[in-house]
């Protein structure tokens, strides 16, 4: 097929690259090739990027768009807060409001405390966790991701417990401890030293893995029996798995919840949400909760909208995302079987993960089988017929996907997994 023509998206690089590092504000953003393509305009689940290029988005701002980029619930109630003020860093009724829904929706949501971001969120369930225990340590699990603050992103990967960047303090983790995600038995190493225990309840990040049965089990009984806060990061799988998220999925009850991505109906939000007990504190002057954007009025009322739309849709939003999204890894996974080229797919929920190397994987360890160069190759030539991935091969479903978008991308998917015989040569952006 021919190439698209990225010539006015080679051309912004080229000149933002003056400017701005990398041209780009975020890392994964710029690993996009041929050139990260710079999107115009988004509707739905379809961008225009400023060559005119089309694309179904299966990125979804990095999942929080679960309605798409242009809900109306979100736009007439983020227009509506326009109207009466930015109001930033005042009390005002949407931040109650908010956590009264959350409170309706996620069974742990007892108190809900907003911050700006689900870094900042991991980082204040951190401190709650530490000053209701006394103690500093915290368990934390390779290959899962809690944001970019130094202490929990190092161990990127199952097999590199070593930190994420350069310029990270090593000294910031001394307390960290890691553990093997889904292994049940290691669980009996916690002991009364811990404060918390963070996990990824569903490993969205690593690739898209389900809990080994008993595994949340393991972890909950063994925090309880010492005394550890347990901190179910639910960034990703908090409205995402469904209203209650991983927690109401798989029915095991965390002490704190870290959320994000899409509580916010797409504008920038974090929060700790968990038992009265443990949460009482916060920003009452002995635990300092402090941000000056905390709980602005736009973020909140956008919440607000996008949760309310969930939770009067749930029952068939759900079911219908989740089945899409098997669907898309039952087409990729026969592909690869009918062809014999080495790719698989799996999913949970909504997110579905990418990946060449393999035929499938059976833990988090496994991921060592996956060529990352050649998922790269796979995410490329899907950008190429129009699909816009993660360039590591996740992607997002989002209720704007219908009948022609997933067909379209099936399509691709048989085409892209096809370009894999003879890898062409990838160039850098
Ligand atoms: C599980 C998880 N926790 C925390 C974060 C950090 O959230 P944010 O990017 O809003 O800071 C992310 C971001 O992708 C995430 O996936």
């Amino acid at each position: 097929m021919p190439a698209p023509d990225y010539t006015r998206s080679r051309a912004y690089r080229a000149a933002a690259c003056a400017h701005l590092p990398f041209g780009v504000s975020s890392t994964p953003r710029g690993r996009q090739t041929p050139v990260p393509v710079v999107i115009e305009d988004a509707q739905g689940v379809h961008l225009t990027d400023l060559d005119g290029n089309r694309y179904i988005d299966f990125t979804l701002g990095y999942g929080p768009l679960l309605l798409g980029h242009t809900p109306d619930c979100v736009q007439a109630a983020v227009s509506r807060e326009m109207a009466r003020g930015l109001r930033t860093a005042t009390v005002h009724r949407g931040e109650a409001a908010l956590a009264d829904l959350l409170a309706d929706c996620v069974p742990t949501a007892e108190q809900t405390a907003f911050v700006t971001t689900g870094t900042e969120a991991v980082q204040l369930a951190l401190r709650i966790a530490r000053a209701a225990t006394g103690r500093l340590k915290i368990a934390k699990f390779r290959a899962n991701y809690h944001g970019w603050i130094d202490n929990l992103h190092i161990a990127g990967a199952p097999d590199n417990d070593g930190p994420s960047t350069i310029g990270q303090d090593p000294a910031a983790s001394a307390d960290v401890v890691l553990f093997d995600w889904g292994d049940a038995v290691q669980m009996a190493s916690l002991d009364s030293s811990f404060a918390a225990v963070i996990l990824e309840p569903a490993a969205i990040n690593p690739g898209c893995f389900a809990p080994p049965p008993g595994f949340l089990e393991a972890v909950r009984i063994a925090t309880r029996e010492h005394g550890i806060v347990l901190i179910f990061d639910e960034v990703i799988t908090g409205f995402r798995l469904g209203l209650g998220g991983a927690q109401q999925r798989y029915g095991v009850l965390p002490d704190l919840t870290v959320l994000g991505k899409v509580l916010g109906g797409g504008l920038p939000i974090g929060a700790v949400a968990g038992r009265r007990d443990i949460m009482h504190d916060v920003a009452s002057g002995r635990l300092l909760h402090r941000g000056t954007f905390n709980g602005n009025p736009l973020s909140l009322a956008a919440g607000f909208a996008a949760v309310s739309h969930l939770r009067i849709h749930a029952e068939t939003l759900y079911p219908r995302l989740d089945a899409m999204a098997a669907d898309l890894c039952a087409h990729v996974n026969t592909q690869a079987a009918r062809t014999g080229i080495p790719a698989c797919a799996q999913a949970v929920g909504s997110a579905v993960q990418l990946f060449v190397g393999t035929k499938g994987l059976t833990c988090i360890g496994d991921l060592t089988q996956v060529d990352r160069a050649a998922t790269g190759r796979l995410t490329d030539a899907l950008l190429q017929r129009g699909i816009y991935t993660l360039p590591r091969g996740l992607m997002y479903l989002g209720t704007p996907h219908d009948d022609a978008d997933m067909a379209t991308t099936r399509q691709a998917l048989s085409e892209a997994l096809e370009t894999l015989r003879t890898p062409p040569t990838r160039q850098g952006p």
